[in-house]
């Protein structure tokens, strides 16, 4: 569809180069342009404008992710210069904001299977919760408890939003500040499962992953790994974890969860603590 809207005004082989770098959130689309059509970059957003029918919004991304709050800086190419959309994912709705909030639809098949491990009565600390989309996913069908946790205000106030906007089988508690902070003050031997969404920092706050787990409970420990094969990637992450833990860890499973560069992959692990 991309390449067809542009046939116009780039050549397939530019064209070809945009397609892997284009996402659509709702009615915003985020492109992410090579140097090489930089100069093109104001008449390809108006023409993706008025070729797709659903977009209201074309950006730019200026910045990698980055930050604290692993967000990015967008610029608006052609539409309404507003960063805030809804998105469906698997039955639920969400508010996010594109640009001042973490958000990545590259994540829809690990929170669909992060949703589907959840038992009715658990309850789950989503450490980096963002705007909540795992924690509303879990808690869409089943009858458990989430605290989910932010530390970036803006992500915290859209949870709070999408608490309301979706009808849930069990209840998502929203709160802002520092993960390991809240855990020590409020969450101790909290969790039957918790989800430690921030792979760059895994092994920092692995520590309070523990501390809010309940003896016997699930940590789900995503990090970033090299592999010069793909399939080594998931044994690689498991070494490392198990290099890293203070805790006597039964691995349950490993798995790519997405490649975030050459031979660089996103990795979770699944482990069953005793404490
Ligand atoms: C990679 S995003 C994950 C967001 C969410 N799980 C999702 O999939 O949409 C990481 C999130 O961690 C938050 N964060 C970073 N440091 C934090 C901390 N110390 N405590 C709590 N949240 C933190 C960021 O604001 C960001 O929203």
């Amino acid at each position: 569809m991309l390449k067809k809207a542009l046939e116009n005004t780039l050549t397939s082989k530019e064209s070809d180069e945009l397609i892997s770098a284009f996402d659509q959130i709702g009615d915003i689309i985020i492109m992410r342009i090579p140097d090489s059509l930089l100069s093109k970059k104001k008449i390809i957003g108006e023409t993706l404008l008025n070729e797709v029918k659903v977009a209201r919004s074309v950006f730019y991304q200026v910045s990698d992710v980055e930050g604290d709050f692993r967000t990015r800086n967008l610029e608006i190419l052609a539409g309404e210069d507003n960063t805030e959309t809804e998105y469906k994912e698997f039955g639920c709705k969400f508010l996010v904001d594109v640009e001042n909030t973490f958000f990545s639809p590259r994540l829809s098949t690990e929170r669909e299977r992060i949703g589907n491990l959840v038992q009715d009565g658990e309850v789950m600390t989503n450490m980096f919760a963002g705007v909540g989309m795992f924690s509303i996913m879990a808690a869409k069908k089943k009858k458990c408890t989430v605290y989910s946790l932010d530390i970036n205000p803006a992500a915290s106030n859209l949870c709070v939003k999408n608490i309301e906007l979706n009808k849930l089988a069990g209840k998502v508690i929203s709160i802002n500040g520092d993960a390991s902070e809240i855990i020590k003050e409020q969450l101790v031997d909290k969790s039957d499962r918790t989800l430690m969404l921030l792979p760059e920092r895994s092994d920092e706050f692995l520590e309070s992953a523990i501390t809010t787990t309940k003896n016997g409970g699930i940590i789900h420990y995503y990090s970033h790994i090299h592999a010069d094969k793909k399939s080594e990637a998931g044994k690689l992450s498991e070494e490392h974890y198990l290099q890293v833990t203070p805790v006597q860890s039964k691995i349950l499973s490993s798995k790519i969860v997405r490649a975030v560069g050459p031979r660089y992959y996103q990795t979770v692990v699944d482990v069953k603590i005793s404490k």
